[in-house]
């Protein structure tokens, strides 16, 4: 892992040594008139939960898309473990360990549960893509390699039960949870997950905590974009505040929680 330290450019708070695993400087992205996203910069410290939050509209998505690759960025710089991610497909980006779920949810609902998280290995097969046309000896060991990961990670966050059923006949708490069982399929060592709380139900949401933490403990660090405050005030190391597309404020929970113009463009009375 490449050491860094940890400054955030427009972060009044001091850098720390903790080892740095994302870098952004000075990122913009703009969809016609509509500047999504203005001079944000972050870094991530490796083995954190960093959550993302802010108003509708407030960019958060676009920059986890710029993060990702799904964009790139009109201006500004993108450094993960020592590469340089700006101009990187999204796909180039999951093979170094950088991988996301949709606020959209985004399966195969066509596709079994368990096939939905064997699509994510596909980056990890072992063998030449032209071989899987032969359906030799090295095809079988290998699905049923990944059958097996496959199975354990349903197990993890709860799915196993499900594993033959349809994706789409899954309640739309078990299909978000299944969107993140297919991200690790990628073994990511960043796991970048837009809103995993919406639409889920109380059990699920403990369970999704259980989960970011087992994670973190693992040694994944995840970027978190929430609504769901109750989480974020729970599971995130640090919390960067976004309005209009900028940078509000960047700190630990608590930090958060008492900062003025935060309270007042977002969280309202209720953390006062
Ligand atoms: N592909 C796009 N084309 C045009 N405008 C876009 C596009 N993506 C985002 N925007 C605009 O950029 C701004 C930021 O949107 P974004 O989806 O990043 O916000 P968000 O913080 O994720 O909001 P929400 O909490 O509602 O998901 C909005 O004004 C949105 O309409
Ligand atoms: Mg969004």
């Amino acid at each position: 892992m490449t050491a860094d330290t940890l400054s955030t450019k427009n972060s009044p708070y001091p850098s720390t040594d903790a080892a740095v695993l994302f870098r952004a400087e000075g990122l913009h992205k703009s969809f016609g008139g509509v500047r999504a996203v203005r001079d944000i910069s972050l870094a991530i410290p490796a083995g954190t939960v960093f959550a993302i939050i802010g108003p509708n509209g407030a960019g958060k998505s676009t920059l986890l898309n710029l993060m990702s690759g799904i964009y790139q960025p009109d201006a500004g710089s993108m450094v993960f473990d020592g590469i340089d991610l700006v101009g990187l497909p999204a796909h180039r980006r999951v093979r170094y360990g950088l991988a996301r779920t949709f606020q959209k949810i985004r399966l195969f609902k066509q596709l079994s549960v368990i096939d939905n998280v064997v699509a994510g290995f596909h980056i990890h097969h072992d063998i030449p893509a032209w071989q899987y046309v032969l359906h030799g000896s090295a095809f079988r060991r290998d699905h049923a390699r990944c059958r097996d990961e496959a199975e354990k990670l349903l197990a993890f966050i709860g799915l196993d039960k499900r594993a033959h059923l349809l994706a789409g006949s899954l309640s739309y708490g078990e299909q978000r949870m299944l969107e993140i069982a297919r991200a690790l399929a990628t073994t990511p060592r960043l796991l970048l997950v837009d809103e995993p709380a919406a639409g889920l139900n109380a059990a699920e949401v403990e369970t999704l905590l259980d989960r970011v933490g087992m994670l973190r403990v693992q040694g994944v660090t995840v970027v978190v974009v929430e609504h769901n405050m109750d989480l974020v005030m729970k599971v995130a190391d640090r919390v960067l505040v976004m309005d209009y597309g900028q940078y509000l404020f960047e700190g630990s929970r608590a930090e958060v929680q008492a900062h003025p113009a935060v309270i007042a463009a977002y969280l309202g009375a209720d953390f006062q």
